[in-house]
């Protein structure tokens, strides 16, 4: 905790080279050195999480949920304990052991019976139900090359009228959709850059692929404070869809 911790998480992002053959080795490389000082750290870059559960309406009593790219399950703790319990089941998958590990930890801490860790990758992994009711990704779909796959096969296991959740970093397209904020140029090329040593990727192109793919219930656009850059504030949006019967 604090600044000698923010320190090590710190080196770690500037300093430390991501190596590995496939993605997930890449992720692992990544994470394995600041699973354990994650959580903190995270809790002030990674703004709105606990207002996009708080826009998905609260779930019916055999709801299933998918949390793609969990990590720590740390989101979870945005729930009361209440509501965790009235879902039926929530599968938290991930690539990476090592914050699947926490994960472990923190379920076993919480006594959660209903939540389940799947290290699996979020483009292709489907459920033993088939269907569900909710799937959230939260900060995790900048992380994942393959994006498109991810919510094509978020589209594929949600139940017709299901709900979709995402909180991510974005920039805006040069000319964005109607209604939708413009963006400076510097804020569309400097955020690009900056995140991707880290293999984040904000992109123009999601915010418009969901708004393609689903029927917008909510779609918020903000901007958060990043830790130590002090002037600077990076664009992030929350949205909220329904799976439309149409392909
Ligand atoms: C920035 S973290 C966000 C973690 C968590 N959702 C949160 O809000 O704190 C991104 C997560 O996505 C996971 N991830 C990246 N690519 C993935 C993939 N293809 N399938 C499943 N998880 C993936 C990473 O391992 C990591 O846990």
């Amino acid at each position: 905790m604090g600044f000698f911790s923010d320190i090590k998480i710190l080196t770690h992002l500037i300093f430390k080279p991501i190596r590995g053959k496939n993605h997930q080795d890449r992720l692992e490389s990544f994470y394995a050195g600041q699973a354990s000082g994650y959580d903190d750290f995270r809790k002030r870059l990674l703004l709105g999480r606990k207002e996009l559960w708080d826009l998905l309406k609260e779930p019916s009593k055999d709801c299933i949920w998918v949390d793609f790219g969990g990590g720590t399950g740390a989101n979870l703790e945005n729930f009361s304990s209440e509501r965790i319990a009235k879902i039926k089941k929530i599968y938290l998958v991930d690539l990476s052991p090592s914050l699947l590990k926490m994960a472990q930890k923190r379920i076993d801490d919480r006594g959660w019976k209903n939540v389940e860790l799947v290290e699996d990758d979020a483009t292709t992994w489907t459920p033993p139900e088939g269907k569900v009711d909710v799937v959230t990704f939260s900060y995790s779909l900048t992380m994942i090359p393959d994006w498109f796959g991810a919510i094509e096969n978020a589209k594929k296991i949600l139940k017709e009228g299901g709900l979709l959740g995402i909180v991510d970093f974005y920039v805006a397209r040069k000319y964005p959709l109607e209604n939708h904020q413009k963006q400076r140029w510097f804020t569309r090329n400097f955020w690009p850059v900056w995140f991707s040593s880290d293999n984040v990727f904000p992109s123009p192109d999601h915010v418009p692929f969901l708004h393609q793919k689903f029927h917008p219930v909510e779609f918020q656009e903000h901007r958060a404070k990043v830790p130590y850059l002090f002037f600077l504030k990076t664009p992030y949006y929350q949205f909220v869809g329904q799976k439309k019967e149409t392909p």
